[in-house]
């Protein structure tokens, strides 16, 4: 972890006094406070500039501040079609005070007036499908990823 990154997640980590005073602001957490964030929930990070790119490429992002400093995220990404919902994250700091529910409400009323018509899906955890079931998403498949370590046998 850099020292921007360490000094970030430093601060997104220190406890609120009770009055949280959240925000959320439709831009972007730079690639800086997105990792942190990821960090402080025990989510894999990845490169800076991997970071910065993908979410120069999303739909829609929210962050989540209190005092302007960052302590959570969320964004949508996809294609004409697709909408998915992603890194939708709270600092455990700041988590249960309403901070992830106000995000999401901005996240859902942006899906339902810019996406209305379109495919809008999200992968999440189980502990994780009340909240947003909360927001009408609702049970539908099972998510798979694709592993490079899974290759067909015989494929190098
Ligand atoms: C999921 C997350 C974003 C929720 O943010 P939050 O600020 O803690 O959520 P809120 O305080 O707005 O809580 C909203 C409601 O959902 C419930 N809730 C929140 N996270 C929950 C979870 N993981 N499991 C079950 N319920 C949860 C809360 O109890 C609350 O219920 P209530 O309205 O009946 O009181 C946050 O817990 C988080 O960042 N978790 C780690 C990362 C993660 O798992 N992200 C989502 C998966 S894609």
């Amino acid at each position: 972890m850099d020292s921007s990154t360490r000094r970030i997640w430093e601060s997104i980590l220190s406890q609120s006094d009770g009055d949280v005073g959240f925000r959320v602001v439709h831009q972007a957490p730079t690639a800086a406070e997105l990792l942190a964030l990821r960090e402080s929930v025990g989510w894999l990070t990845y490169p800076v500039d991997l970071a910065q790119a993908a979410f120069d490429s999303s739909l829609f992002s929210v962050s989540l501040t209190v005092n302007d400093e960052v302590v959570g995220c969320a964004r949508v990404i996809g294609d004409a079609y697709y909408r998915y919902v992603q890194d939708v994250i709270v600092a455990p700091a700041w988590q249960g005070k309403g901070g992830g529910s106000l995000m999401m409400e901005h996240v859902h009323r942006w899906l339902l007036e810019k996406s209305a018509e379109r495919y809008r899906g999200l992968i999440c955890p189980p502990q994780s499908v009340e909240f947003y079931e909360k927001f009408d998403f609702q049970r539908d498949g099972v998510a798979m990823t694709l592993r490079t370590d899974s290759l067909p046998s015989g494929e190098k």
